[in-house]
Order: C-alpha cells, then structure tokens, then sequence
C-alpha cells in the first residue's frame, strides 16, 4: 500500500477552511475566551503528567472539526498505519521509514521483506548495550590498557544533531564520560578538539549512514592520521567504532566488525537517534535512561496511533501549524524551550521538519501551488526573550510560538523555576492578550508623564496582541519526556507531510550543493587565493 496520492486543496475540508478562515479572521484569541469560560479545559490536553495547551490559538471548535474532516478526507489513518507497518512510504527511495520499530520494546512482530525485524533489533540494541556498558565501567580498555575517558562523536546532520541535542538535553544523568561532537568539515574545529584529547582514552564513534558524507570521513581521516602519529601504533580497531549502513566502507576505514553496529536503510539519518546511530547517547547516560528515552518515545508513538482527534497531541499540533502556513500566510514557526539543556533543539528541529518538508513537488510528481514546512527558528527562554522576543511582540510577521517548560527544575532550586516559568506564562499571555491604548495611556498616566510626552510614546508601547502560542508542561527533564518531546515533533512533520501531499522522507534538495563541492575539488582544483575565479565561473 502506498500513500493516498490527494491534493489537499481539492478537498471539501479545505474549501470549507478557507471559508471558516474568512468568518473567524477578525476574531481574537482574547475573544473567543471572553466567551467560551471551557476554552482552556476543551483546548488542552493532558496525557499523564504532560499539559499541551494549545487555547492560544486562532481557532474555535469549527476549525478543529473541518481539520478532523480533513484528515479523514486525506486518509491521515490510513497513512499511519502504512507509517508504523513497514510499507515503502518513502517512495522516491524506496524504503520504509521505521524510527518508530528501533524505539520499539514491545514483542509484537513486525514483517518487512518477509523478515521480522523487532527480533533483530532487539538483538542489535543488546550488542550496543554491551559495547557501552563495558566501555562505562571501564572493563573496555584501549591499546595501551588505560580505560576510555572521552568520546568523540564524528558525524553530521542526522548523525550529529539527535544525538547532541539529547546529550545535552539529558547532562544532569550523565556519567563520567566527557563527550564531544565534531561535525564540521572546518579543519580549525577539528584540530582545535585534536589539541586537548588523549589517544590513549579517547574512543571515536564515527556516525554515518552512507559512510559517504564528505565531512564525516574527511574528519575521520583527519582523526586516523592523528591517532596513528601520536600512538605510534596502528590500533584503529581498539579506538575507533562504525554505525553505518555501508559495512564494505567502514571496513576499508579499517573498523573492526566488532566494533561496527549496522544502521538499517529504513531508519532516516534525522530520526535516527533511537538506533545504534544513538550510541553516544547511551555511553553518555547509560543502558537504563536511553531505555526510558525509547520509553517516551514509544507512549507518544501509541498515543498518536489511538488517541481521537482532539486528545491526538501530534494530530492536532500539526493541523494548527498548518492553519497557519497556508491560511494565516505565517512564514516561520519559533521553538522556545524554558530550559538551557535545550539550546540545541531548535537546530534539531529545523534538519527533521525543513529536511523532511521543505519540498515543492507532489507525491505524483507536480510542482505545488501551496506552502509546506515553515522555517524553524529558535532559541532558549529566558535568552530569547532578550534577543528576538521584541520582533514576536511588535514586528510585522506572524510568528506563532511553541513553548516548552518544565514544572520542576533538576537541581530543585525553585526560587529560579518559578522566575523562569512566570516568565513563560508572561509571554504567552502577553502575546496573547497585547496592551491596548487605553491600557498605555492610562499606565502613563499612573507615571505622572505630561500629555505631550503620552501623546508621542503610546503607539510605540501598544501590543497588538492575538499572538498565536502552544505551551507543553512537562513535569521534569527526563530521559521519558525527552523521548516523548521528541516524538510528538516526529508525527507532526509525519501528519504535515500527509497533508501537503509530499514525500517527508527523501532529501534530494540536499544533492546538488554536496556534487558541486565535489566536481570543484576534483575538476577545478581549488586555488584559494583565487576564490573569485570560482564564485562567478
Ligand atoms: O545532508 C543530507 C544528509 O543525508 C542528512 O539527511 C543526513 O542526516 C546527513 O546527510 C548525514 O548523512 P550520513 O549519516 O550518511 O553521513
């Protein structure tokens, strides 16, 4: 079974949207509280300890039942089920996108070219688990018998975001293990690394799917020649471990089948972190939390299957971010984390969502007339709030936010959580509820400012308000919420991309750069005080 094939602009749902969109959009979010006293109950949903309220949104219950229509109308269940089954839905490559069976733990079967695949992914999460398990005690010794203090993982895009952003996100269940991430083919950020490691107790994990990528295994010779000059020694097979999918490549780099964990074609590099592609991540906090990461994902990947229209996080999430790319005509979407262990999500977030839907060609091969993904942006709260927060207020652009937040604070310093959540709950309110002119004024007023001075400043302190938001609670950092954070993204781009008719799975809009990079090294001979040769040839 391959994907409904439906443009989704010739559906009755979105005829009926475009009409509820011009009845609703003198509305404000403001007013459809004033009267509805439930909005916050029937525009929110709760699924265990975790809070998505998505009330600050143009929309009213008309909206959400013309979007259930619509996905009934674009066969949404129909696709997630040919999703989660296997099918080859990612057909201009011909594979199945199956990130959901790696994160799998349950012992149901699942049958792809006549082979039950969970059997085997299980045994190869066992066989990760041991390679890090003897590596954290400490039993993994390297060449010269001293344990391994550091990893460096080497790889790019998929290879490299997940599992930074989890790292990062998940530091406070780290062991003693410090970790790295070399990504770029910038030579000056990988010799600065070289500087400060020790051969002898430091382990490269070299990450690429193809084992192609020409920043992956420049670095990783760059690395190869290092460690041979300062050990003397030619022990690559001790210090060096391959996740890849092109096991005759990781062999030539001189990687030990031992030391090789397979990456399967049907697991996309940007979703690849619940794989062995995750193996930094579970040297970096062990076996039990990257099992709890998987956990998360998987209560998210159940609720998405079972969960109804309005209690379906990832359904209706996805069908708001449409309404407002091709209804509101909104550009961009802003992903804002009240916790600094998320700094990096937004980055992670623009190679899932802009890699998987920033595509103009239909699943029947035609160029489309509508808008797909939004340009995701972002950056940690409070931070952000100091730096491009002004623009979300009083700026031109329609930028609907989402929101992220955490009741509790790991290290229990509540005095800080609760300054750092008021001020969440400050900006959604405040680009929610604006300030009008009669509020300025009469604030100035309160400020002893003559009437000049009040007369001149007004405009420039109004706030316009009606600022779309959706905030998500959860209660603590964890390995779980990580893992369900990440999920309810994953099947949002999933849904997004059903909707907007293309194939969220490929990325040939990335091919072209990489083959010009290539034939100007081999053909041309990069001269570099003469770049200009180059720039207009
Ligand atoms: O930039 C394109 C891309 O193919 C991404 O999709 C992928 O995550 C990244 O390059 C790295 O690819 P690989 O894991 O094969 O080195």
């Amino acid at each position: 079974m391959t994907l409904p094939k439906i443009n989704p602009l010739k559906t009755k749902s979105w005829r009926d949207l475009k009409n509820h969109f011009d009845e609703i959009k003198s509305y404000t979010i403001s007013y459809f509280f004033d009267n509805d006293s439930d909005r916050f109950e029937s525009f929110s949903i709760k699924f265990g300890d975790l809070l998505v309220d998505y009330s600050k949104n143009r929309i009213n219950d008309k909206t959400l039942e013309i979007f259930e229509k619509l996905a009934e109308e674009i066969k949404l269940d129909n696709a997630i089920e040919s999703y989660f089954g296997g099918e080859k839905i990612n057909e201009t490559e011909r594979r199945a996108v199956l990130h959901t069976a790696v994160r799998s733990q349950s012992d149901e079967t699942l049958i792809l070219d006549g082979i039950d695949i969970i059997e085997k992914i299980k045994t190869e999460r066992e066989r990760v688990f041991k390679f890090t398990n003897e590596v954290i005690s400490g039993d993994y010794l390297g060449f010269s018998g001293k344990k391994i203090s550091t990893i460096v993982n080497v790889g790019i895009g998929g290879s490299d975001l997940g599992p930074k952003m989890v790292t990062e996100a998940l530091k406070f269940y780290k062991n003693h293990l410090n970790i790295k991430f070399i990504s770029n083919i910038d030579g000056d950020h990988i010799h600065s690394l070289l500087e400060l490691l020790d051969p002898e107790t430091t382990l490269f994990i070299i990450v690429s799917k193809s084992f192609k990528t020409q920043e992956t295994l420049t670095n990783g010779e760059t690395i190869k020649k290092w460690f041979i000059k300062k050990t003397n020694t030619d022990a690559i097979s001790k210090h060096f471990v391959a996740i890849s999918n092109n096991l005759d490549k990781t062999k030539d780099f001189g990687i030990s089948s031992d030391k090789t964990f397979p990456m399967n074609d049907w697991v996309g590099g940007r979703f690849s972190l619940w794989s062995s592609a995750g193996i930094t991540i579970a040297l970096a906090i062990g076996q039990d939390n990257f099992q709890e990461l998987l956990g998360g994902a998987q209560e998210i990947d159940y609720h998405f299957k079972t969960a109804k229209f309005r209690d379906n996080i990832p359904k209706v999430l996805a069908l708001i971010g449409i309404w407002y790319t091709n209804f509101w005509n909104a550009e961009t979407e802003a992903i804002v984390p009240y916790t600094e262990y998320l700094r990096s999500l937004p980055a992670y977030l623009q190679q899932s969502v802009m890699e998987s839907n920033g595509k103009s060609i239909n699943r029947e091969g035609e160029k489309i007339n509508y808008q797909t993904s939004p340009i995701i942006w972002g950056a940690s709260g409070t931070n952000s709030q100091h730096a491009f927060f002004q623009h979300i207020h009083q700026g031109t652009k329609l930028i609907p936010v989402d929101f992220i937040g955490f009741r509790n604070s790991l290290f229990g310093n509540t005095e800080h959580q609760k300054k750092l959540l008021a001020n969440l709950i400050g900006q959604v309110n405040a680009l929610m509820k604006g300030k009008n002119k009669d509020e300025v004024e009469k604030e100035l007023l309160s400020k002893k400012i003559n009437e000049d001075e009040i007369k001149f400043l007004t405009p420039y302190k109004i706030f316009e308000g009606n600022k779309p938001s959706n905030t998500m609670i959860f209660d603590k950092v964890t390995p779980k919420n990580i893992g369900r954070l990440i999920a309810i993204y994953e099947h949002k781009i999933f849904v997004q991309g059903i909707v907007w008719n293309i194939f969220s799975y490929d990325q040939w809009g990335v091919e072209l750069g990489k083959e010009l990079a290539d034939e100007i090294l081999k053909k041309k001979n990069l001269n570099l005080s003469s770049l200009e040769n180059y720039l207009f040839s």
